[in-house]
């Protein structure tokens, strides 16, 4: 298959990516996608700097116009050394602990207390299911701030937060709470027109900064064995990601499916269809994108991308 254009990468990002979940960079993408200049300057960066959601978070982050592509244009002109050296510098990194409400009904069923390692933990914002409140329908669990809200069906909500004695996370470049600027990248990332989800960041990151958890600079695959070891005797170990292993190129995938079955404990999975192969899934609930619930490779869910919603199919 022939790769897309950077033009056509932009166009589909806006018709499947962004339309009905940002205006904004619905908006933006499309203008991109005919943008003779900003493409010029995009494919002076390698392949993989190239994506939308690289370019509007760093514009973002330098404090440019992202909802009007006139605006964006002139900027991203005036400034593009400095955008190009960020898009160069930065991944898009995006920590989400919303994906914490489609994980707790799977931790709270294990037998406890549990060690969680995390690959491609980010800031290691999904590290803390046990601190964050959720509302699944009219069903709320714990209390405080963030409240985590999942439209779920199939299940019963849980009932007791899982016990945690331990939080690990492994990432090729962690970031860190308690950092301003990493909190701010974090901050770019998020869409604009999503306000409850800079609300739930910054109260996330409050929570993460009390207790920050061991990050470690390492690759899923190389570096998952030895920070395993690390774990606490006496309590189940949980290797869980989301969102990551589409970031990861395809022969290294199956070689962390090889080295995560290899360990004692149990591997939670929550990942875009087609990214990790699973003998049998049911349909999707409808034509929205969804990723997989899985626990030690056995599917179990279908689940939104930032754990809005999910649908129990096990
Ligand atoms: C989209 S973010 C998701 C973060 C977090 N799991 C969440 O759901 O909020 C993906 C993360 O995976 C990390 N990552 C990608 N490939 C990796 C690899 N080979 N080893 C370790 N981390 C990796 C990236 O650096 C990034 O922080």
């Amino acid at each position: 298959m022939m790769a897309m254009t950077t033009a056509e990468e932009y166009a589909e990002f806006g018709a499947r990516e962004a339309r009905g979940v940002s205006p904004a960079y619905e908006r933006l993408a499309l203008a991109v996608s005919r943008d003779e200049e900003v493409l010029a300057l995009l494919d002076g960066l390698p392949a993989s700097k190239r994506q939308p959601n690289l370019l509007f978070g760093v514009v973002r982050f330098l404090g440019g116009p992202v909802e009007d592509p006139a605006g964006f244009h002139e900027f991203t002109v005036a400034n593009w050394p400095v955008i190009a050296a960020e898009m160069r510098a930065r991944a898009t990194q995006t920590n989400e602990a919303g994906r914490c409400a489609v994980l707790l009904p799977v931790l709270a069923a294990l037998p406890q207390p549990l060690a969680l390692l995390e690959v491609g933990a980010s800031a290691g914002l999904c590290l803390y299911p046990d601190r964050y409140a959720y509302r699944y329908g009219d069903h709320l669990v714990g209390s405080g701030e963030p409240v985590l809200e999942c439209a779920a069906t199939g299940m019963a909500p849980p009932g007791s937060f899982p016990s945690v004695v331990w939080r690990a996370g492994l990432d090729l470049n962690p970031l860190d709470v308690t950092d301003p600027a990493d909190v701010a990248w974090l901050d770019a990332l998020i869409w604009p027109e999503h306000a409850h989800r800079r609300a739930r960041l910054r109260a996330a990151a409050a929570i993460g900064a009390v207790e920050p958890p061991l990050l470690v600079r390492g690759d899923v695959v190389d570096d998952l064995p030895a920070l395993a070891a690390k774990a606490p005797e006496g309590a189940t170990l949980v290797v869980f990601h989301t969102s990551v292993m589409y970031q990861v190129p395809a022969p290294r995938r199956q070689a962390f499916v090889e080295v995560v079955r290899d360990l004692p404990g149990h591997w939670i999975a929550n990942e875009a269809p087609g990214v990790l192969s699973y003998d049998r899934l049911p349909a999707p609930p409808d034509g929205a994108l969804y990723n997989v619930l899985a626990l030690d490779g056995t599917p179990l869910a279908w689940t939104r991308s930032h754990g809005q919603a999910m649908s129990w199919f096990a």
